[in-house]
């Protein structure tokens, strides 16, 4: 595995891109190309914020909690990226479609709007999302590995990665806030009470479960779960793709691992940057309380 394989980049409405992932091809399809329909249910994050979460989780409630796909299916194809190569997956979906997103809203499929299709969006620490995307630049043989933590905090904070900036992506998308097709959550509240987080994104979906389907939906989310399912740990990757000598896919699932890694200088520098950018951001997120 040559892990010095240099990624190459492109920009796309000041946002970066990867060829490894992605093309200026499938993400105009992902913008101008693609039809939502109207019972489309999209799961957007900023990478590593807990997509795979939400995917294993909205898939369960699809199913009313029958965990059959979850040992069937990789994960990474229940719920494909449509702005990626994987857009024509998307088309053998059934439905409702769950359709998985890293866009900006700015760059977001434009029949969305025009739609009844809904959105849920999940938040993270940025501190977490940081740590953990590090780790994954190590596992994922296509992306560049960075020099140190410093130099990827850098670039982080910059906004010179892959998806683009942190702050962009979330302001943007919260501009949604109060659209009833928009519902936000956090990696934390997922943590902290997961049956309870089920249960409202249940009702948002207007799918309907018992509790005995809730129950179950819940202990197939677990992070213990995941890692045990080989559907769901992305141990199914090829090894050309993801050199599985180098970590998990699925690596601590905790909040506040930053606490392990960043020195109090790197921490003084990330608020800073934080303060800067959220300054005129005003919804109380809630891994600050
Ligand atoms: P860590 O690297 O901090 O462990 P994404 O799916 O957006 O790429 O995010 C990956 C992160 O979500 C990883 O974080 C992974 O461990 C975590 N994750 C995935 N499933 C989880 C679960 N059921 N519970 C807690 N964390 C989970």
């Amino acid at each position: 595995i040559d892990h010095t394989m240099q990624e190459e980049h492109f920009f796309y409405k000041e946002v970066i891109f990867t060829n490894a992932l992605h093309s200026l091809e499938t993400v105009n399809y992902a913008e101008n190309e693609f039809v939502a329909l109207e019972d489309d249910i999209f799961n957007v994050t900023y990478p590593k914020s807990g997509t795979n979460w939400l995917i294993e989780i909205l898939n369960l409630i699809k199913y009313k909690g029958d965990a059959a796909l979850s040992s069937k299916e990789p994960i990474y194809e229940r719920s494909p990226w449509f702005e990626t190569t994987q857009k024509d997956k998307v088309d053998t979906l059934t439905r409702p479609r769950i359709i998985s997103s890293h866009l900006p809203i700015h760059v977001f499929a434009k029949s969305f709007f025009k739609s009844k299709a809904k959105i849920i969006y999940t938040m993270r620490n940025p501190k977490d999302i940081f740590i953990s995307n590090f780790y994954f630049t190590k596992l994922l043989c296509a992306l560049k590995n960075p020099e140190s933590l410093q130099e990827h905090l850098e670039n982080f904070l910059q906004g010179d990665v892959v998806y683009g900036s942190w702050f962009d992506h979330v302001k943007g998308w919260l501009t949604l806030k109060d659209d009833e097709r928009f519902f936000f959550i956090t990696y934390e509240e997922l943590l902290q009470d997961l049956r309870s987080c089920v249960v409202r994104i249940c009702k948002f979906l207007g799918q309907e479960l018992d509790d005995e389907a809730i129950d179950s939906v819940v202990k197939h989310s677990t992070f213990k779960t995941m890692k045990e399912n080989k559907m769901s740990n992305w141990s199914t990757m090829p090894s050309d793709v993801m050199d599985h000598t180098k970590g998990s896919f699925l690596r601590k699932g905790v909040a506040g691992d930053w606490k392990n890694h960043f020195t109090v200088a790197q921490n003084e520098y990330f608020d800073s940057v934080y303060q800067e950018k959220m300054k005129d951001f005003n919804v109380k997120l809630f891994w600050e309380k």
